[in-house]
């Protein structure tokens, strides 16, 4: 496996490799960011990664600098899965002397997470059309755990008519349900059993769904009554949403599945988790 730290290498290579897959990270590799790798593996004659901790989707009272770096870990695992090229740039090379761009998707970068997190979604957008444009893969993987990332990066690839494949992936979770997260690893052994009430929600949900419930209202109020049940989980936001759009709707429809979407806090760790729901 190659490992470039500038763009000028990642083009070198570039130059060579034919069809390309790839899967952006911030590393602190977990089964969830391995599942896009296999993904991408299985579809593409070379799969190149990156590892970067982006400093601009990150607000002000954020975990950038305790977020988790476990590079050479995360080096021997790609490597291990046959990722042919691996780019690790620092914040200096991403972010030269007078860059100025940022890429504002619109309304949908301002709903579900873009609400708490003001910004978030336009350093996200930013950083990920600037890889695509050092790396042009052919195909991106993301994960569904970041639904709303997805909605705002399927926006913003159709709007500016990038030619990339998005890619998306199942949530890979624990065997007790709690969705995989570089975050999980903040928390204590009390807070992780507090995070499974995120689980608890969504399947009450799911369960309500499958015996026939359509309507939003009802399912939301299940939802709310689990979630108020765990007074070590503080809500962020729980709404049932178009997948694409971001926008509440008022019942499951036959159309498209319906997104249902939860985060908050455990202690001071942020955490998120979705399903999709799809009516009787
Ligand atoms: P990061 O949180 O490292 O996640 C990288 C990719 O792994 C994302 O597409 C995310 O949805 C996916 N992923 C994380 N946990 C997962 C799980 N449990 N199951 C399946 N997929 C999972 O998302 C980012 O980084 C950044 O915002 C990035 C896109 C790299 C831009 O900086």
């Amino acid at each position: 496996m190659q490992i470039a730290r500038t763009i000028a290498e990642v083009r070198a290579w570039r130059r060579e490799a034919s069809s390309v897959g790839f899967v952006p990270t911030m590393g602190a590799l977990h089964a969830g960011h391995l599942s896009l790798i296999h993904a991408a593996r299985a579809a593409n004659e070379h799969v190149a990664a990156s590892i970067f901790v982006n400093p601009t989707q990150f607000g002000p009272n954020e975990d950038f600098l305790k977020y988790p770096r476990t590079f050479e870990a995360d080096r021997a695992r790609l490597e291990r899965e046959g990722v042919a090229l691996l780019f690790a740039p620092e914040p200096s090379e991403m972010y030269g002397h007078g860059f100025s761009t940022a890429i504002d998707v619109g309304p949908v970068a301002a709903r579900l997470d873009g609400v708490s997190r003001p910004g978030h979604f336009t350093g996200v957008a930013t950083v990920v059309a600037k890889l695509f444009g050092i790396v042009e893969p052919a195909r991106a993987y993301f994960g569904q755990k970041d639904a709303a990332q997805v909605a705002v990066l399927r926006q913003m690839v159709r709007d500016l008519s990038f030619s990339v494949e998005l890619v998306v992936c199942p949530i890979v979770r624990e065997p007790d349900g709690l969705a995989l997260s570089s975050r999980n690893r903040y928390l204590t052994p009390g807070e992780r059993g507090q995070a499974l009430v995120l689980s608890r929600a969504r399947l009450a949900v799911e369960d309500l769904a499958r015996h026939g419930m359509a309507e939003a209202e009802p399912l939301l109020e299940v939802a709310r009554a689990v979630l108020a049940g765990e007074p070590g989980f503080r809500l962020d936001y729980l709404a049932l949403v178009h997948p694409d759009t971001l926008e509440p709707v008022s019942a499951l429809t036959f159309e498209k599945p319906t997104l249902l979407a939860v985060a908050g806090w455990v202690g001071p760790t942020r955490l998120i988790d979705n399903t999709l729901l799809t009516p009787r």
